[in-house]
């Protein structure tokens, strides 16, 4: 089970988890990061949990992960971005993640658009983003990540493309030393973007991403169609092109074809 003080030994942040709030098991630690951010939390405001009950992913999903094995946290923050950015946070939040497993593993994982990280092409990390916009001005936003770190089983419908730290190591993984690197991770880049503009995010993630001149499936709204990633638009979207023109996403599900 986590505790405080065996995640926080060796934090070295300046905000991010100055106050972390632990669970043994929880609905979904985004629901409670909300429920607390709504309440004046402060930002770098963690939970962190060892289980979820109700997990929850993009686009309606439930997030599924074992007990004891991974990493599921979230963090309230107060980002002084326009809610026209907000697409820029994920790949924020993509590139920290990628930055702090690299560092503890030495594995290169990559960045997929929109919110995910892969691992010798299977998914090793989720990222659920909600914020809170009134009188379009971001309040506040929820960053939830569901990492699989020593989990070595997953279901039969998982298998083909999920991945585990552990898995692609070869060993089991430190859980209270990778969530230090990345809580570490995300505060440098986000001092970063703080100071510099979120969207100095945008090299930094195609530099950590293979998706670009390859040809994905994006499923929107019950359709289905294809074509070629061409890069990133300014404020995040995905621009591909399918039948001679030029498409931005900022939604959908994502297949890159021929993996
Ligand atoms: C996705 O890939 O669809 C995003 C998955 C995000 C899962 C994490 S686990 C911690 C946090 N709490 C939740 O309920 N979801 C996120």
């Amino acid at each position: 089970m986590f505790s405080e003080t065996a995640l926080r030994k060796g934090l070295r942040t300046r905000t991010f988890g100055n106050k972390i709030y632990t669970f043994e098991s929880i609905d979904s630690t985004n629901s409670c990061a909300k429920a607390v951010a709504a309440c004046g939390a402060l930002e770098g405001t963690i939970v962190v949990a060892e289980e979820q009950t109700a997990g929850r992913g993009r686009l309606g999903r439930v997030w599924k992960s074992n007990a004891n094995e991974n990493l599921m946290f979230s963090i309230v923050l107060r980002p002084n971005i326009d809610p026209e950015s907000i697409n820029l946070l994920p790949l924020y939040v993509a590139v920290a993640l990628s930055e702090g497993i690299e560092h503890l593993t030495g594995m290169k994982a990559e960045c997929k658009w929109p919110n995910d990280l892969l691992i010798n092409k299977k998914k090793v990390c989720g990222i659920l983003i909600e914020a809170s916009i009134r009188q379009n001005t971001v309040e506040h936003v929820v960053i939830g990540i569901g990492l699989n770190v020593n989990q070595t089983r997953f279901d039969e419908s998982l298998r083909a493309k999920a991945t585990s730290l552990k898995l692609e190591v070869g060993s089991d993984i430190d859980r209270n030393e990778l969530f230090r690197e990345i809580v570490a991770c995300l505060e440098t880049e986000y001092l970063q973007i703080a100071s510099h503009g979120i969207h100095t995010v945008l090299p930094h993630w195609l530099s950590r991403t293979s998706m670009i001149n390859k040809m994905i499936s994006v499923s929107q709204k019950g359709s289905v169609f294809t074509g070629v990633v061409k890069g990133l638009s300014n404020d995040g979207g995905l621009v591909v092109q399918t039948s001679g023109i030029e498409k931005t996403l900022f939604s959908g599900d994502v297949t890159i074809l021929g993996m």
